[in-house]
């Protein structure tokens, strides 16, 4: 472990054997902890690159070329929706999770081995998940078996980050933003239930490893609203006020808004899908209320080491969560309408998810991930702007396209798809430039910080 050696040359020479010991060993956890996340964080990028957005923009070319949003096989469709939403976003999240909620909650250490275990088992659940779908071979299998891999993985990420004792008195008391994480936790196990149950169902009665389409409509309901978005409000609850300088959370319109997002998506599985546009369109402004986003700041913004813009573009992302919300609530009641869903869901997955993660993830992980610098804060900037124009170019062109508004905007669908594959391949190139960076301090219990 030469980094603990090269800080333990640096320790005050006047601690005693014991406090310098101690020292160490939260060092070297501390050492352990940022390597754990920078194989998380690596891998969630290459589900990002490859799986997901390549064989995204490889769908979207096809669709646009032989202009038909249904021309191509659903497997492919849904290989590449999973891998981004739990190949990518789900693997940054468990790997946060491990790293930060544990120090947020002041819980006891947990066993670094099980945190290796669910990042192997949910690897391998994710890869054949989407082998399972690209090359039916053995899917009746495959299928199930990738299924239960996620699930056996995330419950040992729940046994090790949630059940763990506080280290010292009692755990600091429940926060609100700890129950919007809690409740986006439960959203993910249920998407993984539901996932193992559907896996199951078409192993022994379908023919194709696709999910069906009004299955997937309400699955997906869970896997973004239940899951992802509840969890990007608890972590911007959290840190956002701070890094922002905004005026204090309003706690009381989190839980509302958290109810709110709840009842929809109960009500979107349910198939009441205009009510539960409503109350998700409801919830996310309550979420924006709460958080403030759109009142004068009273801090400075904590904007170092990343671009200046940082606070513009959470802005942006949480108004796509608005129009995402609202073009859902359309979507409901245009009915069959692949182009208005398709916009929908692109607004939040695009708009919203990966725009946030785009933003916090490049102010957060750099840190995290033994405390580094953003490699480019320019790059950072230009990569929000592709993805935001990618994003616009893509959620109005397909409305118009696929539902027969506007035949020139087929020519726009792949161009939107190479400006959004061309920011999410930066955002990856500006990550990993980042982590084979030195450290600017050596990391160590006393300089790490989870703000
Ligand atoms: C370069 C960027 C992307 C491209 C070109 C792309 C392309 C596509 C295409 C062509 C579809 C088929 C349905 C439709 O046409 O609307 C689709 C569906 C989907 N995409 Fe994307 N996408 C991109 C980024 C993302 C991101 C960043 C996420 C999530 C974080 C995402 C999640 C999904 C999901 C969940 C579905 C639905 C899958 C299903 O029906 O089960 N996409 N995408």
């Amino acid at each position: 472990m030469p980094q603990v050696s090269r800080i333990a040359n640096q320790r005050p020479a006047w601690l005693d054997d014991n406090t310098k010991s101690v020292m160490d060993r939260a060092i070297a956890r501390e050492q352990s902890l940022s390597r754990l996340l920078m194989t998380y964080i690596v891998t969630g990028l290459v589900f990002m690159l490859l799986p997901g957005t390549f064989l995204g923009v490889w769908n979207l070319i096809k669709i646009s070329s032989r202009e038909a949003a249904e021309s191509i096989s659903p497997a492919w469709i849904q290989a590449h929706g999973h891998a981004q939403l739990f190949g990518w976003v789900g693997t940054f999240i468990l790997g946060i999770g491990f790293y930060s909620i544990p120090k947020l909650r002041k819980l006891k250490p947990f066993a670094l081995w099980s945190a290796w275990l669910t990042w192997a088992l949910w690897v391998i659940g994710v890869t054949v998940r989407w082998f399972a779908n690209i090359y039916p071979w053995h899917w009746r299998i495959a299928l199930p078996l990738s299924a239960a891999f996620e699930l056996a993985a995330f419950l040992i990420f729940f046994q090790a980050v949630a059940s763990h004792r506080p280290s010292s008195g009692s755990a600091k008391p429940f926060e609100p933003w700890i129950f919007v994480v809690i409740t986006a936790t439960l959203g993910l196990l249920a998407s993984l239930l539901l996932n193992l149950g559907a896996s199951f169902q078409l192993a022994l009665n379908a023919s194709s490893p696709a999910f069906p389409h009004l299955f997937d409509q309400r699955y997906l309901i869970v896997s973004t609203w239940g899951f992802i978005v509840p969890m990007v409000w608890g972590f911007s609850a959290r840190w956002l006020p701070v890094f922002m300088g905004l005026r204090p959370l309003r706690k009381s319109f989190l839980l509302v808004a958290l109810g709110s997002n709840t009842a929809g998506v109960i009500l979107g599985f349910l198939e009441h899908f205009f009510a539960a546009g409503i109350l998700l369109l409801a919830g996310a402004a309550t979420a924006v209320a709460a958080i403030r986003f759109f009142e004068p700041a009273v801090k400075p913004a904590k904007i170092i080491n990343v671009h200046r813009s940082f606070p513009v573009f959470i802005r942006m992302a949480y108004g796509w969560l608005l129009i995402a919300a609202a073009i859902g609530i359309w979507a409901a009641r245009a009915g069959e309408a692949p182009g208005i869903w398709g916009a929908s869901r692109h607004a939040l997955t695009v708009g919203f998810i990966a725009a946030m993660i785009f933003c916090v993830g490049q102010r957060t992980l750099p840190s995290f991930c033994g405390m580094r610098v953003l490699w480019s804060p320019r790059l950072m900037l230009v990569m929000l702007v592709l993805l935001m124009t990618g994003c616009t170019l893509r959620v109005a062109s397909e409305m118009l396209a696929y539902q027969d508004y506007a035949k020139w905007a087929w020519n726009i669908l792949p161009v939107s798809a190479f400006i959004e594959l061309t920011a999410v391949a930066l955002f990856a190139i500006n990550l990993i430039a980042t982590f084979a960076r030195p450290p600017v301090v050596a990391p160590s219990p006393l300089t790490m910080t989870t703000e």
